[in-house]
């Protein structure tokens, strides 16, 4: 690993030097320091799992980007993994010096890193990390915390209605992405000790392949088909969670049952505001965008870039140095703290029917 850097690094500065003696080429002059920065290529997963990666990481990145005058290729898999790999070999045929990857599972990942490596291309893994892959950075939220705050709002909202022995379902994230392990992780930290206790019943607990919103709907219909009385959902994000709210609308069970989510999706706080869904995980994407893109300035210019500790690969055992920020619960009575800090604008939130709930919830 630190060979690998050290390695990357002296090739960084010897293609550095190469192009700026040649002169840059590029109508973007490097603004970030003196020394010529590469292009950065940023491949997003889907745009169907969460709606945040074409409206929230993409305009992040790009800004952050644009902003200190390097370069990007931001570009969408489309939940296809042969066509992340295609996307890969173009960014890097086409001169990347680093890319950015949101794997579509441990194995397109580490296919994509390794052949990063063999050109002398970085790599950081944002938001998911590649078991197993060995990226020069891992950049992302403390996914065992959004869990945590997914069980504790889940809890709070059961509490609120007075539940008695609810039944709870899990809808888990995709088996294949890491930070479905971890969100798992959080929240059956708190749910467990209720199974155990029996103040809470284990519910029917599926995971939905590739966080399918589809697949999600059919898989919760069956757990309400088998089990009627299901208390309360713990979705693993917004998207999940309103696959479980058109289930349970059906049966007019929307509103009784509290359901969770992750994201802070237009569509999951007009769920929270109209009542359908009890709480959503906030994770300031902005901050995400900008860390990683920092790391990957600095890796282009052959630095070592700024981290707040290390994540455990699980497969490999590396300790990958890595950037985690904190994430932020929001009920109904915090809604406005997602629009007060930019991430929804109130026009798109409050539309229609959710104009008044957006008053009464005090949204500005
Ligand atoms: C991300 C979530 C997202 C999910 C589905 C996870 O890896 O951390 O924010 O909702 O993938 O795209």
């Amino acid at each position: 690993m630190r060979k690998g850097i050290l390695t990357l690094t002296a090739t960084m500065a010897l293609l550095g030097s190469t192009v700026a003696a040649c002169g840059d080429d590029s109508s973007t002059a490097p603004a970030d320091g003196d020394k010529a920065v590469g292009k950065v290529g940023v491949i997003l997963p889907d745009s169907k799992s969460s709606a945040r990666w074409e409206t929230a990481d993409r305009k992040y990145l790009k800004e952050a980007f644009d902003a200190a005058g390097v370069e990007s290729d931001i570009q969408n898999a489309q939940g296809d993994k042969s066509n992340f790999q295609t996307i890969a070999d173009q960014m890097i045929t086409n001169g990347a010096k680093v890319l950015l990857i949101v794997n579509l599972d441990s194995g397109t990942g580490k296919a994509v890193i390794d052949k990063a490596k063999s050109q002398g291309v970085a790599v950081i893994d944002y938001d998911r990390l590649t078991l197993g892959g060995g990226a020069e950075y891992y950049v992302s939220f403390d996914n065992t915390a959004v869990g945590k705050l997914q069980g504790e709002g889940l809890v709070k909202c059961l509490t609120d209605q007075k539940a008695e022995k609810p039944i709870v379902a899990r809808l888990n994230g995709s088996p294949t992405d890491n930070n479905a392990t971890l969100f798992a992780a959080g929240y059956n930290g708190v749910l467990q000790p209720k199974f155990d206790s029996g103040e809470y019943v284990a519910g029917p607990d599926q995971s939905v392949p590739d966080w399918d919103n589809t697949k999600a709907g059919t898989i919760f219909e069956q757990m309400l088909t088998s089990e009627p009385k299901i208390g309360g959902v713990l979705a693993a994000n917004d998207g999940l969670g309103n696959a479980a709210i058109a289930i349970l609308k059906k049966q007019k069970l929307n509103g009784q049952v509290p359901v969770t989510g992750q994201d802070a999706t237009v569509q999951g706080l007009q769920n929270i505001l109209a009542g359908d869904q009890c709480m959503t995980v906030y994770k300031a994407i902005k901050k995400e965008a900008d860390a990683a893109a920092k790391l990957a300035i600095a890796l282009a210019k052959g630095e070592k870039g700024e981290t707040n500790g290390t994540t455990k690969d699980s497969e490999s055992g590396a300790d990958v140095p890595s950037v985690l920020l904190e994430p932020q619960a929001i009920f109904k009575d915090s809604v406005k703290d997602v629009v007060a800090d930019g991430f929804v604008t109130k026009e798109e939130l409050c539309t229609g029917d959710f104009a008044k709930a957006c008053t009464d919830a005090g949204v500005q």
